[in-house]
């Protein structure tokens, strides 16, 4: 599953971009309204962090269908050809995204609530489709339960949409979607971080580091590599 960082925050993408296995960023207006000032410099920053081959999804802010296709293809035009356009899943949603699937430009459906709206985004040609996971748990829906049915509608019929599971509060729910078959999953800088620490990974490196000193003291195995 691959695995895409859902923030704007220059210092996390930088740190997640160097160290963790990432395709992307993802971002919403949300998201970005935690950044604030010069928006548009801050996205162009984003992508000569990332490079120009991962992928960078941006959200339309435009609700009429002319115009969300314009912004849409601005966004493309301003951000480079690995950019996806978010557009919500609503009837003037879809229209736009056969629109501009059509023209060859990538679109994640976001906001996504159930497997139906999913099958409308993979038939009107959606890249990706996002379920919002703990957004779904948070109102007793079973988010991981509604990322297994989309995988499914997905599986039963010839669509190129693949699921970007977001909105998650914990690490157990990434490894969930991962084990429902989702294709991608978009996770902020905190449970990505909760994904990899384990207090008995860190028990079993003191022991070794211990254990090394007692046999060698403070030489190092390239040290003695050297001779
Ligand atoms: C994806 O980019 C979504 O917008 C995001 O994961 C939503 O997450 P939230 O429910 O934590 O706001």
């Amino acid at each position: 599953m691959k695995l895409i960082l859902d923030t704007a925050n220059l210092d996390d993408i930088k740190y997640f971009n160097t160290y963790y296995p990432i395709s992307g960023v993802t971002t919403n207006p949300t998201i970005l309204s935690r950044e604030g000032g010069d928006i548009v410099k801050h996205l162009r920053t984003i992508r000569e962090i990332i490079g120009e081959d991962k992928e960078l999804h941006i959200q339309v802010t435009e609700t009429e269908y002319d115009k969300i296709v314009s912004e849409a293809e601005a966004i493309v035009k301003a951000f480079g050809k690995n950019t996806f356009v978010k557009i919500p899943a609503t009837d003037v949603g879809l229209r736009a995204t056969a629109a501009l699937a059509k023209k060859g430009i990538k679109v994640t459906v976001t906001a996504v609530f159930s497997a139906g709206q999913a099958l409308l985004a993979a038939t009107a040609g959606a890249a990706y489709v996002a379920p919002y996971v703990s957004r779904l748990e948070n109102i007793c829906e079973d988010g991981i339960g509604v990322v297994a049915e989309i995988q499914q509608v997905l599986d039963c019929g010839d669509y190129d949409t693949v699921i970007l599971a977001a909105s998650f509060k914990t690490a157990r729910e990434v490894l969930d979607v991962a084990l429902a078959g989702s294709g991608a999953a978009t996770v902020s800088a905190d449970v990505l971080k909760k994904l990899l620490s384990h207090t008995s990974t860190d028990t079993s490196i003191a022991g070794f580091a211990a254990d090394w000193k007692k046999a060698f003291g403070d030489h190092t195995l390239s040290e003695l590599l050297k001779g």
